[in-house]
């Protein structure tokens, strides 16, 4: 079995999508080990409980990275932790925390990376005016929203749309291609050539 550790800072509906199909057998070979939140406040947090999970609270604020993180890596190692899933995780990580989890850490992004890295990618986009925009599922390297790109998925930008509605429908997608990104590292059916994850079978 391949223990997944989920790290959350919000409101968590990635991290319910995937522990979902993790706990319907739509993810062969995985388990969640725990759903970890830098915010006490988290939402996920009870979403995660209230699935049967171990949902920990490990507050950020007035810490430094390097503190913060040799905490974080604690407590993954603590729980044998196989595969790091960003879920809406709003915090940069150390290069230290990235050593610790080498090509064992995935993030969802909600932009057809590289366009539009960092906050609010879904306003972002929208405001530049893009007739399509999207979201990423990629590896996580030392670079923000940066490292090889394991699945994406487009979302038009209809007549109509406001931010929101355009971020809720990349929202419906991102529940998708999360579990399937975390299918295809666990199967291990893929391999890395440069920056391009090749998917394999
Ligand atoms: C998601 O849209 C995710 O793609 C985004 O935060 C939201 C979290 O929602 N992540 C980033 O912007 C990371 N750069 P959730 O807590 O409901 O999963």
């Amino acid at each position: 079995m391949k223990r997944i550790g989920i790290l959350i800072s919000g409101r968590g509906s990635n991290c319910e999508a995937i522990a979902k199909n993790v706990l319907a057998g739509n993810i062969p070979g995985a388990e969640i080990a725990a759903v970890i939140a830098n915010r006490t406040s988290a939402a996920g947090l009870d979403i995660a409980r209230g699935m049967g999970l171990e949902a920990i609270a490990l507050p950020s604020r007035g810490l430094d990275r390097e503190a913060y993180d040799a905490q974080l890596i604690g407590e993954l190692n603590a729980r044998n932790v196989d595969l790091v899933c960003l879920a809406g995780y709003m915090r940069l990580l150390s290069a230290s925390f990235i050593r610790a989890f080498p090509m064992r850490i995935l993030n969802i992004h909600p932009s057809l990376l590289p366009a539009f890295p960092g906050l609010d990618a879904q306003h972002q986009a929208f405001d530049y005016g893009v007739k399509i925009s999207g979201c990423t599922v990629h590896f996580v390297d030392e670079h923000l929203d940066h490292g090889p790109i394991i699945l994406q998925a487009p979302v038009p930008v209809l007549m109509g749309d406001t931010a929101d509605t355009l971020s809720s429908r990349i929202l419906l997608e991102e529940h998708k291609i999360y579990s399937e990104a975390i299918r295809i590292v666990i199967s291990g059916r893929y391999r890395i050539e440069g920056r391009t994850v090749i998917l394999e079978g």
